[in-house]
């Protein structure tokens, strides 16, 4: 059971850990631009999950917080859309990760894949620590304390939105009936008008009495559509409309960001670990001097050697940037050595230059007056907290923390 409410509700989070590059850009950032037109969004910077991995490096968040959101703003995240806010600003991401804390097993952590796979990758750091073990449940508390239906993310965090869903499971098993469930349901049902309420009324005799289908339809159709109740009167109303408790944490879906298939400049995945990025604030010369630079496929030493674009990063880069005629172009040039690999790259030099121009422009506006992005992010801190304080207080109220 969820609400129309959670089924509206994306979510998604990126820690502030470095630059954003092209990677970014046409992986997650593309898709945040699509789906701020298609349900009500929610991103933000998680500046305590990179404290997980980063903690010893306060400068990394002075210096990288303001301008991911600069990124953002600059690629057509629109704070209009989106409610665009940092997890350190909204206290209640950690009340809930701690009130969660209680109720999860250790072995559900432990089992994780990134927590183990993280820690062989990163041995250099020490990550044997209570935070970093925890924090596959403070994702699920960012999720679940917006009550969203829809977390974009890619495949290595798949696995986080699966916890997510057997934390809110495990929570509602325990907690789903809140004492007197009836009477507020009740009241709830009067909140909604006469007519609204008489009818809601019917529709729910008609599904628990008859079992009619289309009635418990209509119901729900009913509540989406009821614009003066709360968040928490309307999980209420969808439980009672079933016959269940009230639904206190809605279990989410991962969205599966398709991976990006923007290759770095050594053709393995653009990263900034492998340092092979062109960053979304690249001065364009640099960009030039880079993919100038880039390797091509090794066989061809001279220009009259001939070439495979299978075996060329350049190729990939072909794929994301050019259309039919210029990748024929290429295969043909390439195979015959009828065309030398500078000029194989022009093309991509010029599509790279022409996306980045006009986000370059739009982040130096920003750059001058960052004081309306100190603006954007409070408003956005302030819609978030709005929406987490409903949540928490239901949460409160369910493990009889909530009459102080
Ligand atoms: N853990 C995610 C990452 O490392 C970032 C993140 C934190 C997130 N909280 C989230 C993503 C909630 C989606 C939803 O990329
Ligand atoms: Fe790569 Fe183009 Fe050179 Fe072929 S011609 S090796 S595709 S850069």
């Amino acid at each position: 059971m969820s609400t129309v409410d959670s089924q509206q509700r994306v979510l998604s989070g990126m820690r502030p850990t470095g630059r954003l590059h092209l990677g970014h850009l046409h992986g997650v950032l593309k898709n945040w631009v699509k789906l701020q037109h298609e349900y009500e969004c929610f991103f933000f910077v998680a500046d305590w999950h990179a404290l997980t991995t980063h903690y010893g490096d306060p400068a990394l968040f002075e210096e990288n917080v303001l301008d991911m959101v600069i990124d953002w703003l600059a690629v057509g995240v629109n704070p209009g859309s989106a409610a665009l806010f940092v997890q350190s600003k909204i206290p209640e991401h950690a009340e809930l990760h701690l009130l969660l804390s209680n109720l999860i097993p250790l072995g559900w952590l432990e089992r994780v894949p990134s927590y183990k796979d993280q820690q062989e990758i990163l041995h250099a750091k020490d990550l044997d620590t209570y935070g970093f073990l925890g924090y596959p449940l403070l994702q699920a508390a960012d999720i679940l304390i917006y009550r969203a239906g829809y977390v974009p993310v890619g495949a290595d965090q798949v696995a986080h939105v699966e916890l997510t869903r057997e934390v809110a499971r495990r929570f509602n098993h325990i907690y789903g009936k809140e004492p007197g469930f009836e009477e507020t349901a009740r009241a709830a049902v009067r909140k909604m008008g006469k007519k609204a309420a008489r009818l809601y009324s019917n529709l729910r005799t008609a599904y628990q009495e008859r079992g009619d289908h289309e009635a418990l339809k209509k119901g729900q159709a009913l509540l989406r559509a009821q614009q003066n109740i709360s968040i928490g009167d309307r999980e209420r109303l969808f439980g009672y409309l079933e016959g269940g408790g009230k639904m206190n944490l809605a279990e989410p879906q991962a969205l599966l960001t398709p991976a990006s298939k923007m290759p770095g400049l050594d053709g393995q995945k653009m990263s900034k670990s492998y340092n092979n990025t062109i960053s979304l604030r690249e001065p364009l010369g640099d960009v030039e001097k880079k993919i100038k630079t880039m390797p091509t496929d090794p066989a061809r030493v001279r220009l009259s050697d001939p070439g495979d674009p299978e075996k060329c990063p350049v190729w990939q880069l072909h794929q994301t940037y050019s259309d039919q005629a210029t990748r024929d172009w290429v295969v043909e040039g390439c195979k015959s050595a009828g065309i030398g690999c500078l000029e194989c790259k022009k093309p991509v030099i010029e599509a790279i230059v022409a996306e980045l121009e006009p986000i370059q422009k739009e982040a130096a506006q920003y750059e001058k007056d960052p004081d309306i992005v100190r603006s954007i992010i409070a408003e956005g801190c302030e819609t978030a907290r709005e929406s987490a304080k409903e949540t928490i207080q239901d949460v409160r109220d369910a493990m009889g923390l909530g009459h102080w």
